[in-house]
């Protein structure tokens, strides 16, 4: 009897003993596994990049008439468009449609705004090198807001002279209308563009001083917009400080194996690196064409044109000597890699943010990760994906994991509706 007791007491103990060393057990991360996590980790994003070829970046006054701005629909053709009818504050500044709709149909998916003022290059194709040059962009594009800049020169005269002139200083006269007609720019419409043609250039520099200052507001209100930890985040922080119950209560063993998968075989942190989750460079990862839309040439065209963009860092319209413009004074023009290449979207809220791709080709999370593990020939130049040979356990760990991707924005709720009554 004794005996028995002995045996069992032994046994009991040896299990505790291994219980408790499982549990003790270092966590299997490399060191260099670890230098990755904590590189994606949120903590590790570094303040706002400086700005300067826009000198009102920082200035909160600017902000606060920028956001009036970006949510104005009168700054439209037909009255009922603004920047927020596509970039939803509650929907993480997208739409949620695979193409985006203005005043028409464009040919491309919505882009978040969330730590867009990170990016040197924007839209997918990097068209454009700065957040004031970039919204200059959709304001006189026929399918976006469709409106010209005479007209949005005169509505900021009517109702925004007082926020406007405090933060650029004197607004000039412009009432009158054979100088500054109400619809006049550089854009499709033939009458709106003859207008132009027809003014002077130093009322043509008038007007587009005025539209380059909007720019350059709704730019100070974007770089507010920042993102905020989610689970992983949450998970890097415990682990950064040995805390493994709270790196088992921030995420599954399925979400962790998929992170392992993310910084690992996979290799998905090859181009979705940094604390956003992208290099903001252009790849080719062979994403077919849109349904009834050509193959889009990607960085190819959007390269030509940022550096023949009457906005870019070298403008005159740009604060920047050109010590500010490295960017685009270095920018890489030529070679076969920039066709069909786009850049990487950030990966934070990707499960939020379906459909997916530069023309939403994919629905699902799941759709996307099948074309990673099969990746077919590019529609145009060369993709750079390899077959990944994941099972589809493995695919759905690595869905899991880019689920814990979510979290709620850094940024205060006021800044998140128009400051209009
Ligand atoms: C009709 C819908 C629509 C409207 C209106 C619109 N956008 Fe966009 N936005 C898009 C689409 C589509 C893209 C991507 C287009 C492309 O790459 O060609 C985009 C891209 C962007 C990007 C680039 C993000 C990045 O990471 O590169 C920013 C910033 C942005 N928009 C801000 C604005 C601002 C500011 C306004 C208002 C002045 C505005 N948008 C109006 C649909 C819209
Ligand atoms: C060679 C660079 C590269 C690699 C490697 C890569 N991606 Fe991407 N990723 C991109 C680019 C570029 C896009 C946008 C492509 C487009 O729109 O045509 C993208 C788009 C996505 C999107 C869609 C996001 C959205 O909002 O539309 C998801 C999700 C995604 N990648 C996840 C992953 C995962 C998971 C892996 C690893 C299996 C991975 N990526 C590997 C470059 C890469």
């Amino acid at each position: 009897m004794k005996r028995v007791l002995w045996i069992l007491g032994g046994t009991i103990l040896i299990a505790a003993a291994i219980a408790l060393w499982t549990a003790s057990r270092p966590v299997s991360w490399s060191e260099q596994e670890i230098a990755a996590l904590r590189s994606l980790w949120i903590g590790s994003l570094p303040p706002l990049p400086p700005d300067p070829s826009n000198a009102y970046a920082d200035n909160p006054q600017a902000a606060a008439f920028g956001q009036a701005l970006f949510f104005d629909t009168r700054f439209s053709a037909n009255g009922k468009v603004a920047c927020a009818t596509c970039h939803l504050p509650d929907k993480l500044f997208n739409d949620g449609l695979p193409l985006a709709q203005g005043v028409g149909t464009t040919t491309r998916r919505t882009m978040t705004i969330i730590g867009a003022a990170y990016s040197p290059w924007l839209f997918w194709d990097g068209r454009k090198d700065s957040l004031w040059a970039q919204a200059l962009g959709p304001m006189e594009s026929p399918v976006e807001h469709g409106g010209t800049r005479t007209q949005y020169a005169h509505l900021i005269d009517e109702q925004y002279r007082a926020q406007y002139e405090a933060v650029f200083g004197d607004l000039p006269d412009l009432s009158d209308q054979t100088r500054f007609p109400r619809a006049a720019g550089p854009v499709d419409d033939p009458e709106a563009r003859a207008a132009w043609e027809a003014m002077t250039l130093a009322d043509r520099e008038i007007a587009t001083r005025i539209y380059v200052n909007m720019g350059k507001a709704i730019a100070a209100y974007e770089r507010l917009i920042a993102p905020g930890p989610s689970r992983f985040d949450q998970y890097v922080a415990a682990l950064l400080e040995n805390d493994r119950e709270a790196m088992q209560s921030a995420l599954t063993k399925d979400e962790v194996a998929g992170l392992r998968l993310f910084i690992g075989r996979a290799d998905c942190i090859k181009c979705h690196n940094g604390p956003l989750f992208t290099n903001n460079e252009f790849h080719n990862t062979g994403v077919p064409a849109a349904d009834g839309l050509p193959a889009d040439d990607g960085r190819a065209s959007g390269v030509d044109q940022v550096i023949q963009d009457e906005f870019n860092c070298l403008s005159q319209w740009s604060d920047a000597g050109e010590t500010g413009c490295a960017d685009l004074r270095f920018v890489v023009s030529t070679g076969e890699q920039l066709a069909g290449a786009f850049k990487p979207p950030t990966l934070r809220n990707v499960a939020e943010s379906a459909p997916y791709m530069h023309a939403g080709q994919f629905s699902t999370l799941a759709e996307v990760l099948q074309h990673y593990n099969h990746p077919p020939f590019a529609p145009l130049g060369r993709s750079e994906l390899e077959p990944l040979g994941l099972t589809a356990a493995e695919l759905a760990q690595l869905e899991s994991f880019l689920r814990a991707l979510s979290g709620p924005l850094n940024t205060p709720a006021e800044l998140l509706a128009s400051p209009q009554p």
